[in-house]
């Protein structure tokens, strides 16, 4: 058993340092020590890219996210892009097909179209300390 364990650290070893293999990053990577004054990150916010479609630039960090509020119209389809500033988090938002990681140094991003009016949360889904449980942000659809 402990020659099977040091054989898997020498082949992780490998393959990450080596071949250089590391998760994928769909959305691309950025380093978390410089978030404050790397675009779009240094200033998060929701972006009107087109008529009816938007971006929201998202931060995470514990236990909140910046911004903790959006509003758009219906049938406004928006991608989320989020990063984390210091540890794992999670984005859902509940009923909608949005479900993601949220990882340091990393851009996860996904699409959701909002046609129906209401309020909607984007929540943590990771554990991610004591107050985790609060970590959310709402979205208005009007
Ligand atoms: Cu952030 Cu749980």
């Amino acid at each position: 058993a402990g020659a099977m364990v040091v054989a898997f650290f020498i082949t992780v070893s490998v393959s990450a340092f080596v071949w250089g293999l590391q998760l994928p990053a769909p959305g691309g990577r950025v380093d978390p020590a410089t978030l404050a004054q790397t675009p779009p990150f240094d200033k998060p916010e929701l972006r009107e890219i087109a008529p009816g479609q938007y971006e929201a630039v998202l931060t995470a960090q514990t236990w909140a996210f910046l911004p903790a509020k959006l509003e758009v119209p219906a049938g406004a389809t928006v991608t989320f892009k989020i990063t984390s500033k210091d540890i794992i988090h999670g984005f859902e938002i509940p009923g909608k097909r949005a479900n993601v990681m949220i990882i340091p140094g990393q851009v996860s991003s996904v699409t959701v179209k909002f046609d129906k009016p209401g309020e909607y949360l984007y929540i943590c889904h990771e554990y991610c300390g004591i107050a985790h449980h609060v970590m959310f942000g709402k979205i208005t659809v009007a």
